[in-house]
């Protein structure tokens, strides 16, 4: 994401004042349930850290459903304050929030996309077309179910993702990987002393994630591997298909390639033959499961 797309933007008060987009927060039954939150949302409502000044981004995140699944969570005591956001992306922000527990992650995604977005030109008002938004809505849902489910199956085997905490509906909750206020840095940003020993640790992942744990993760990349405490973590796992997808294995060889390249920009030459065959064949290391997994 490039630094001229800022978070910086001016004070949310003044930008919604007389926005009719944001006229149902103040009706009545909204109007509870927002004041509600509002104090955990200081955060990333303008008060703290970080302003939201392009009104689109705040809606494309915070919508209507979006704050009421939070106050949910809230009420849970799943989230107590979402503090700060760690990254934004086109499908999903992810946010650094506080729990009754101490520090988590939440992934929310939008129920919104650009695609999407324009596509409604053509067909708002259209009868035809009336149960689409609820449509895209069933679809993240479903994609967020995914993810969680997805790593609780690779928690089971021990590998080293965040633990799943909740979900509802757009919103997952995870545990923060990082130290209390300070997320881990992605692989892409950190430098290691050991490139060969990461990769050995990432490649001997990749085949437990094949061989034990019947997934491909498929969006393998130093983006998607945070750094913490001296080891490499996984993340977004939302895409990650069985083995029986017909895409699995073109997927298994690209998240392999992928690894292969990165150790290679570290100054190795390592065979991407070699490495698919330990991840297809060789005998994988048994990992401890985390307990809470499925
Ligand atoms: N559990 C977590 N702990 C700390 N940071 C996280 C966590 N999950 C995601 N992040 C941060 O948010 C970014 C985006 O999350 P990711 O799951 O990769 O979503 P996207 O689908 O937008 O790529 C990551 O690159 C990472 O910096
Ligand atoms: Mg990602």
């Amino acid at each position: 994401m490039s630094k001229s797309e800022d978070w910086d933007l001016p004070d949310l008060d003044a930008t919604m004042k007389g926005e009719r987009q944001h006229d149902w927060i103040s009706e009545p039954r909204f109007k509870k349930m927002f004041s509600e939150i509002e104090d955990g949302l200081q955060g990333v409502l303008g008060k703290g850290t970080y302003d939201w000044v392009d009104r689109r981004v705040f809606d494309a995140v915070f919508d209507r459903s979006t704050l009421l699944s939070l106050h949910k969570l809230m009420e849970k005591g799943d989230i107590e304050t979402i503090d700060y956001p760690i990254a934004r992306g086109k499908e999903a922000h992810v946010f650094h929030a506080t729990s009754n527990h101490g520090p988590v992650a939440v992934k929310i995604f939008h129920t919104t996309n650009a695609v999407f977005k324009s596509l409604t030109k053509y067909i708002d008002g259209d009868p035809r077309f009336g149960g689409l938004k609820r449509r895209h809505r069933e679809l993240v849902k479903t994609w967020v179910r995914k993810e969680y489910r997805n790593l609780k199956r690779m928690r089971k085997v021990g590998l080293p993702v965040p633990r799943p905490l909740a979900i509802l509906n757009n919103v997952l909750i995870m545990d923060l990987i990082g130290n209390r206020d300070e997320p881990a840095p992605r692989l892409k940003d950190v430098i290691v002393d050991d490139p060969k020993g990461v990769f050995d640790d990432l490649l001997d992942y990749l085949a437990i994630c094949w061989q034990s744990c019947d997934l491909v993760h498929g969006d393998f990349s130093e983006y998607n591997i945070l750094w913490y405490d001296g080891e490499p973590w996984i993340i977004d796992v939302g895409q990650a298909v069985v083995a029986a997808h017909p895409n699995s294995e073109e997927f298994l060889v690209r998240d392999v390639t992928r690894l292969v390249k990165w150790i290679n920009s570290q100054g190795y030459s390592i065979d991407l033959g070699e490495s698919l065959l330990r991840v297809l064949e060789d005998e994988v290391p048994s990992l401890t499961p985390y307990s809470d997994g499925d």
